[in-house]
């Protein structure tokens, strides 16, 4: 079936359009009063992201109501951990939480299998199949996954960090337990995805939330090559992004990879990223999330500025995900705003 507006895959794939397309990460199930409404009537977020149907809806509410260019899947990076039997809360206020982390070879050893890992998110690949029922064509669909080093970053603190440092210091003590355990990860996602994809997937957006704890050559040889393994093992089916947040010194190395949109955070230079990767490389982002909350007038004005400032190839967003208690006029702007330039 067509879709009936596909200007966020044909900018993805880098063909001219007579717009940026639009949409905010974290669009789904963060700042909708439609959404704080289901999830106070549920037991908590886990129920949410395993009930298909639920999911579903949740995923569909910012197309009707803020009439974005593409969903994102109501899900989280954490069902990949989940799946490898590594089980998680999600603590009212505080976050993810691990009650068990990897600590010794043996535990990596205990994990499930990669390829028994990904038959686990059965409930995932079905909400997809309901997500495109509900959406009917109107908009893409986006998939997406953590990156694996953001993904063995929280397996083996144990939950969000500042620093990072057991994840880090894993890499220094024990690099060959490291890799493995990478491997693992990046097999399961490879796996996970490509379900995603035979469901429905338009584009899969990988996200490398705390790829900046890592220096340079930590990067190079901890995260990038499995960020390369997951877009190898889609073989060109789907567009991938890769949102490789606050490591601006992975843009480059990210543009030689075969990735078909690169995400910037908000305090990433468009001009200075256009001067390292050229004007045809495709760029998603990047205004600060913060920015939402000014006066309606001045949300557009910054918009259309950002937008002028990485001209064509080109998806708006935000630098990172939407804030939970972003006014919803602000949002709004930002949307509006894309929506009315034209190149
Ligand atoms: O974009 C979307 O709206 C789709 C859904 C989505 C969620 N998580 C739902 C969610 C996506 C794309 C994610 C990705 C995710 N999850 C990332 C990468 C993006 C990023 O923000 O850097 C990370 C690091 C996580 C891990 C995670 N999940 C954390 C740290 C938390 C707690 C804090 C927070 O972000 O709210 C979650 C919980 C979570 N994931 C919620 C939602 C809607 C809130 C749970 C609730 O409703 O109580």
């Amino acid at each position: 079936m067509k879709l009936k507006n596909d200007l966020f895959l044909r900018a993805a794939r880098g063909e001219a359009t007579e717009r940026p397309p639009v949409w905010l990460m974290r669009q789904a199930g963060r700042i909708l009063p439609q959404y704080r409404a289901l999830r106070a009537s549920l037991s908590g977020f886990k129920e949410l992201v395993s009930t298909p149907d639920l999911a579903a809806e949740v995923t569909v509410q910012p197309i009707d109501e803020l009439d974005v260019d593409a969903a994102i899947i109501f899900s989280d990076i954490l069902v990949i951990p989940e799946a490898l039997g590594l089980d998680y809360n999600m603590v009212e206020k505080v976050g993810p939480r691990f009650p068990e982390t990897i600590k010794s070879a043996a535990d990596v050893d205990k994990l499930r299998p990669a390829a028994a890992a990904h038959q686990e998110l059965g409930y995932v690949y079905d909400a997809l199949t309901a997500t495109k029922k509900l959406l009917d064509n109107r908009v893409p669909l986006i998939g997406f996954a953590g990156a694996p080093w953001t993904i063995f970053a929280y397996m083996v603190e144990g939950g969000g960090s500042k620093t990072f440092s057991k994840a880090r210091r894993m890499l220094y003590q024990e690099p060959v337990m490291a890799h493995r355990l990478l491997q693992k990860i990046a097999e399961a996602t490879a796996g996970y995805l490509k379900q995603k994809v035979a469901h429905g997937a338009d584009l899969i957006q990988l996200f490398d939330s705390w790829a900046g704890v890592l220096p340079p050559a930590l990067y190079q040889e901890f995260s990038l090559p499995y960020i390369n393994l997951i877009i190898q093992e889609l073989s060109g089916e789907v567009p991938v992004t890769v949102f490789a947040k606050d490591a601006h010194h992975a843009i480059a190395p990210l543009s030689k990879t075969s990735a078909s949109v690169i995400g910037l955070d908000w305090c990433a230079d468009p001009n200075e990223v256009r001067q390292l990767v050229g004007n045809e490389r495709v760029l998603q982002g990047n205004l600060d999330p913060c920015q939402l909350y000014a006066k309606p007038e001045e949300v557009a004005a910054a918009t259309r500025a950002m937008l002028e400032r990485f001209g064509s190839h080109h998806i708006a967003n935000l630098g990172h995900g939407v804030y939970p208690d972003t006014p919803l006029e602000g949002v709004k702007a930002f949307v509006g705003a894309v929506k009315n330039f034209n190149y």
